[in-house]
């Protein structure tokens, strides 16, 4: 299995990467499903919609900067760095993550397409300016400078669609690739659960990384029932010993 991956490494030009929570659970972040997953605890319904944020930003507003306290003091794990050296092996290679928390960044990763925005900025509910100012006192939110509108977390909230050029660039890369890893999402979400689900249609070989089985692994071509920051280092390890035989054609 790890020669059939470095061969394919080896041999392929065009790379999409697609993470979900799984990919910072080893960094101490929750994910969303499963037994400890924040779902399990919180009503989504309650925390992550534009009626909830209309009815009680306060309570809004305390859960993301519980959450953005918890994502502040963690860092990348040996998956996020791997994914970094990974990409050094290609001639294109997109990380697209469903991910809020920043950590392909802190790790290194340059370009990297945040499907569901970033837990560490901040917008109008309105008009969608940026708030600059980071931290935010449930008790007095802040306006927006330009319309008045309250000031909201840069994410994306259940109902809403995804920033369109952020996605359009998934799509566009995804039914472009040749390889497509998916790596620590359950793949229940969509639009996001659709990017690997393109790139096999369009003849992209499907690896998926996760020690649960998830809707997309009857379709993956190679699946790894492994934790990401443990599989990742060492598939990099094996690259790096010159296992396979692959040859960029
Ligand atoms: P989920 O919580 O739905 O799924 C996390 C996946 O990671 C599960 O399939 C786990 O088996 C797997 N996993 C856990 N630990 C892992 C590890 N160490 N290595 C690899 N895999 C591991 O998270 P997402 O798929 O990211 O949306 O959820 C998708 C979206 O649903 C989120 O972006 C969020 C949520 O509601 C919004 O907030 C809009």
């Amino acid at each position: 299995m790890l020669e059939k991956l470095c061969n394919l490494v080896k041999s392929c030009h065009k790379a999409v990467v697609l993470t979900g929570a799984g990919i910072s659970a080893e960094s101490g972040v929750p994910t969303f499903r499963g037994k400890e997953g924040l779902w399990g605890r919180f009503r989504a319904e309650e925390l992550a919609t534009m009626e909830a944020f209309m009815a009680n930003p306060k309570i809004v507003w305390e859960w993301y900067n519980w959450r953005r306290e918890l994502m502040g003091g963690v860092k990348p794990n040996p998956g996020h760095l791997a994914l970094v050296e990974l990409a050094n092996h290609f001639g294109s290679f997109t990380l697209v993550t469903q991910n809020v928390d920043g950590l392909h960044r802190a790790a290194g990763s340059t370009e990297v397409l945040e499907l569901h925005g970033n837990i560490n900025r901040n917008k109008c509910v309105k008009c969608s300016a940026p708030y600059e100012e980071s931290d935010i006192d449930p008790d007095r939110i802040p306006k927006c400078s330009r319309c008045g509108g309250q000031i909201r977390p840069d994410v994306v909230w259940f109902g809403e669609m995804l920033p369109g050029e952020v996605i359009d660039t998934a799509f566009r890369r995804s039914e472009e690739a040749e390889l497509f890893f998916s790596i620590g999402t359950s793949a229940i979400v969509h639009p996001a659960a659709s990017l690997p689900i393109t790139a096999k249609h369009c003849g992209a070989t499907l690896v998926e990384i996760n020690p649960e089985e998830t809707p997309l692994s009857g379709l993956a071509d190679i699946r790894i029932a492994e934790r990401s920051g443990e599989f990742l280092p060492r598939l990099l390890e094996a690259i790096r010993s010159g296992i396979g035989s692959g040859e960029k054609g």
